[in-house]
């Protein structure tokens, strides 16, 4: 019998494409999406689905069990944005979803375990230009500290009792398929919905914002490559940087102008922009290219291209 995988948070932004680019490869019945809302995309309800709540242990033990799981794909959390409005909350179930994935991995129920960080690990006094694997880490935000703490945990569970877990800081990702989840950089998503629509957008970052941020299709594929390498070639057990693109709302602006001559950009900054402020403006990759070949193959003009016509696509099917 193939290896199954379960997906916890399927419904979200990347759990969504994971488990349709998983099913791919591996067949629909390989694959259990799993999150505490019902799918409400009819792709998602193609394969088996169960409802799980990723902080109940005894729930998720036995989902795991039930199915035969060998691999959890963990990506059920609370976004930058949500968090700093309800940090308790964000608190709770990031690491309490992250404990529950280890604690199975090292009750040996599981064996492979993908769990995501993110930029946020960094803070204000990270440099900000080319942030390097290993620098000065201090977040600021309620989301940055649990991605931070969840990394450590991550090396501990794994040198202590040997658990393969893996993991990727993603920069801000960017799709069309499925809404943004509550994060900072949700205007990259926003501002290709309004362009078509209205051809005007207000932007919650200011114009000279640069972020790191990555084509949903990279995400994925450096999703899939990591967990298919090697044990031995993940040398890093926290967490991987990882880059694919650098830009500013300016600039992305400027891009999406040149198909849609009539698009009008507007600024008006809010708490993101705190947020924003105190994370990198690009990332040095160079240990994951290095360790298990990652390599990105969206650039920012292609980027554009893709949302617009993804975007379109999605609106005449309405
Ligand atoms: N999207 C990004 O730009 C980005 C960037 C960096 C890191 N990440 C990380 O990637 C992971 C997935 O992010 P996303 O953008 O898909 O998030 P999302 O908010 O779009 O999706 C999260 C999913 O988790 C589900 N969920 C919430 N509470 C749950 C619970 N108790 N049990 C089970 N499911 C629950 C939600 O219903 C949702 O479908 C997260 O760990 C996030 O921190 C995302």
């Amino acid at each position: 019998m193939p290896s199954k995988i379960l997906i916890v948070g399927a419904c979200g932004q990347i759990g969504s494409e994971l488990t349709l680019a998983l099913r791919d490869i591996h067949g629909e019945n390989a694959v259990i999406a799993s999150d505490i809302k019902a799918p409400t995309s009819p792709e998602l309800s193609g394969g088996p689905f169960e409802i799980l709540d990723a902080t109940d242990y005894e729930s998720f033990k036995s989902i795991v069990t039930t199915h035969d799981i060998d691999t959890v794909y963990m990506m059920a959390a609370m976004l930058s944005g949500t968090a700093e409005k309800f940090p308790e909350k964000g608190w709770d179930l990031n690491m309490t979803s992250l404990f529950n994935v280890l604690n199975l991995g090292k009750e040996n129920l599981i064996n492979k375990i993908f769990w995501p960080s993110s930029i946020a690990v960094f803070g204000p006094t990270t440099p900000k230009v080319d942030t390097p694997q290993q620098t000065v880490m201090e977040p600021t935000t309620v989301y940055g500290i649990s991605k931070q703490a969840g990394e450590r945990w991550c090396a501990y569970y794994h040198k202590r009792y040997g658990v393969d877990v893996r993991s990727i800081r993603y920069p801000g990702l960017i799709s069309y398929k499925t809404p943004p989840g509550g994060g900072t950089t949700d205007y990259a998503i926003e501002i290709f919905h309004e362009a078509l629509k209205s051809q005007k957008y207000t932007s919650f970052l200011s114009a000279e914002t640069a972020l790191p941020m990555m084509y949903m299709d990279d995400a994925i594929h450096a999703t899939i490559s990591i967990m298919d390498a090697p044990s031995d070639s993940v040398k890093i057990r926290s967490s991987y940087n990882l880059a694919g693109v650098s830009f500013t709302p300016e600039e992305l602006y400027k891009e999406i102008k040149k198909q849609i001559p009539d698009f009008e950009l507007a600024y008006e900054t809010d708490f993101r922009q705190a947020i924003a402020d105190s994370w990198p403006n690009s990332i040095d990759d160079t240990e994951a290219r290095t360790d298990w070949g990652w390599r990105h193959d969206f650039n920012l003009e292609m980027i554009v291209k893709e949302m617009l016509e993804g975007v379109k696509s999605l609106e005449e099917v309405k």
